[in-house]
């Protein structure tokens, strides 16, 4: 968990013409990217963050993309990736057995998907005037927060903002919006956002979800006469594409999936 965050500074640290080739403004955009939040044309808070995604599953097929500078890079997150998919897969397991779901559910394509977002929320002049990320949920199945030992998460409960207090070598483990509608609203997905610090600080985010095409619906023996189902079915991709421009508007991306009774 340490070495990653490590090797995140080193890419970080890199200058602008070496990490510039991953760089892409297409939210779309598969494989490896490259952000930044700061976009003057169109913000009104500032977004202090910047931002490295990639896809981590399957492995072979991907890591070809990653940074190979810090050369360290493909081997850390590589190790990195597939221990973390076990414990998310572990979780998984564990949160099946817990709702009461047949051995497995959660196995193949609800979990298929596996992204890994490596967050650098530089050192920042006044905290008070921007947010390192802004209000929103997780939109796949389960995320495994690595948030190193500065702190800045915050998580909604009862319309109040409480700090996520970094503990040594422990992942803040976040229940998505697709585990909140595949539960029935049994489970509820975290909505969170990120305050900025006259310190740099570094996470790195594993999200595990389903692939683009899986229908996701509530889970067939969680519904019945007494109990109904509280959302529609849909597809991932069609969600991940609402998911993007609802976020950023405030705007709650579960509520026109909603069932009106
Ligand atoms: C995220 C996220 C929290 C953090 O990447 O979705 O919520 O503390 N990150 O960086
Ligand atoms: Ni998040």
């Amino acid at each position: 968990m340490k070495d990653v965050l490590v090797v995140a500074t080193e890419f970080f640290d890199l200058p602008v013409e070496e990490k510039k080739r991953f760089y892409s403004e297409d939210p779309h955009d598969q494989g490896c990217r490259l952000k930044t939040s700061i976009d003057f044309a169109r913000e009104k808070v500032h977004f202090w963050r910047d931002n490295l995604r990639h896809i981590c599953h399957p492995l072979e097929e991907h890591i070809q993309q990653w940074p190979d500078n810090p050369a360290r890079y493909r081997e850390v997150f590589g190790l990195y990736s597939v221990e973390v998919r076990n414990l998310g897969l572990r979780i998984l397991d564990l949160i099946c057995e817990g709702l009461g779901l047949e051995a497995g559910y959660f196995e193949g394509e609800l979990s298929q998907g596996h992204f890994m977002s490596v967050n650098h929320y530089p050192p920042c002049p006044d905290p008070t005037l921007v947010l390192g990320l802004p209000k929103h949920g997780d939109p796949f199945t389960i995320t495994l927060l690595n948030q190193g030992d500065v702190p800045g998460l915050q998580v909604l409960k009862d319309d109040q903002w409480i700090a996520v207090e970094p503990l040594p070598n422990a992942f803040v483990v976040n229940i998505n919006h697709m585990l909140q509608i595949i539960s029935n609203g049994k489970l509820k997905s975290a909505y969170h956002r990120v305050v900025a610090s006259n310190v740099a600080r570094m996470t790195i985010a594993s999200f595990i979800g389903p692939s683009m095409d899986v229908v996701i619906q509530p889970a067939k023996s969680l519904v019945s006469e007494s109990n109904p189902p509280l959302y529609k079915c849909f597809t991932f991709g069609d969600f991940t594409r609402t998911y993007i421009t609802d976020t950023p508007k405030g705007k709650d991306p579960l509520e026109h999936l909603m069932i009106q009774s």
